[in-house]
């Protein structure tokens, strides 16, 4: 089941997508919750930090995993996804970082680091109560990059040209050198196991991939079309990223 929530742009949905954190959390103070990293969650991000700051959310006894990590950054490298999640949200709230897990991107040994990573999040997560996606201009979701299969456990990943020049034209001062080739994420398997997937999708470079994944067939060659797959998927964007055919199908 997927439901689409279109507002008009990308302020509104961020609040929107927050809302929804916010409530699976008061649902649950416990609750299990999937990050993700980019630019399409920072607003979303910063709601969240609002409504810390406004005393309507308590994040003590929450628990988060992200969903990927750059293969040779450490977590005090200001691009690598640990940094960001501090910086954007776990350093503004009272979240126990000890209970924040992000993919060991200094583990060298890919298959411990993969390995590792699973034995976390069976141990520590299970499955979440909400799992927060973007979407890449390839259709990948965490980094899950297009391929034959869709990969059940988390893996390392040679990232696509496409992905490496999104992510040196948005972070590493658009240094196409700088960026690693190469990430471990969370693997397909566990994505779907979450009980709620909020996939957020903003501004127009996100439109003809939205429909693809949507609209099109279900494929790994697109990663994110597997989530036509889950009985419980909020598609969150703004009026730039999704289209009229996209609301009109899942209406
Ligand atoms: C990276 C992340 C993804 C994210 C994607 C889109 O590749 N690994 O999790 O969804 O970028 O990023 P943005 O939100 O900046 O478009």
């Amino acid at each position: 089941m997927i439901q689409v929530i279109r507002k008009k742009n990308y302020d509104e949905i961020s609040k929107a997508a927050a809302d929804l954190i916010a409530a699976a959390i008061l649902l649950n103070p416990e609750a299990k919750v999937g990050l993700a990293t980019g630019s399409t969650p920072v607003g979303t991000y910063a709601e969240l930090v609002k409504k810390y700051e406004a005393g309507d959310l308590d994040f003590s006894r929450v628990t988060t995993a992200n969903l990927d990590e750059y293969r040779g950054l450490g977590g005090d490298h200001d691009q690598s996804y640990r940094y960001f999640m501090n910086t954007n949200l776990f350093d503004h709230v009272n979240i126990d970082k000890s209970r924040t897990f992000v993919p060991d991107g200094t583990e060298e040994d890919a298959e411990k680091a993969c390995r590792d990573y699973d034995a976390i999040l069976e141990k520590e997560i299970g499955s979440f109560d909400i799992q927060l996606l973007g979407i890449g201009g390839d259709g990948h979701i965490g980094f899950n990059e297009p391929a034959d299969n869709f990969c059940v456990n988390t893996q390392c990943i040679r990232l696509e040209e496409q992905t490496i020049q999104d992510n040196a034209r948005l972070f590493f001062n658009g240094n196409l050198d700088e960026v690693p080739t190469e990430a471990y994420t969370m693997g397909i398997g566990f994505i779907m196991r979450s009980r709620k997937i909020l996939i957020m999708a903003t501004g127009a470079g996100k439109k003809e991939i939205v429909e693809k994944a949507f609209l099109g067939p279900v494929t790994p060659w697109v990663p994110a079309s597997i989530l036509q797959l889950h009985p419980n998927v909020v598609l969150a964007g703004d009026e730039a990223a999704i289209s009229d055919a996209v609301v009109e199908k899942y209406k």
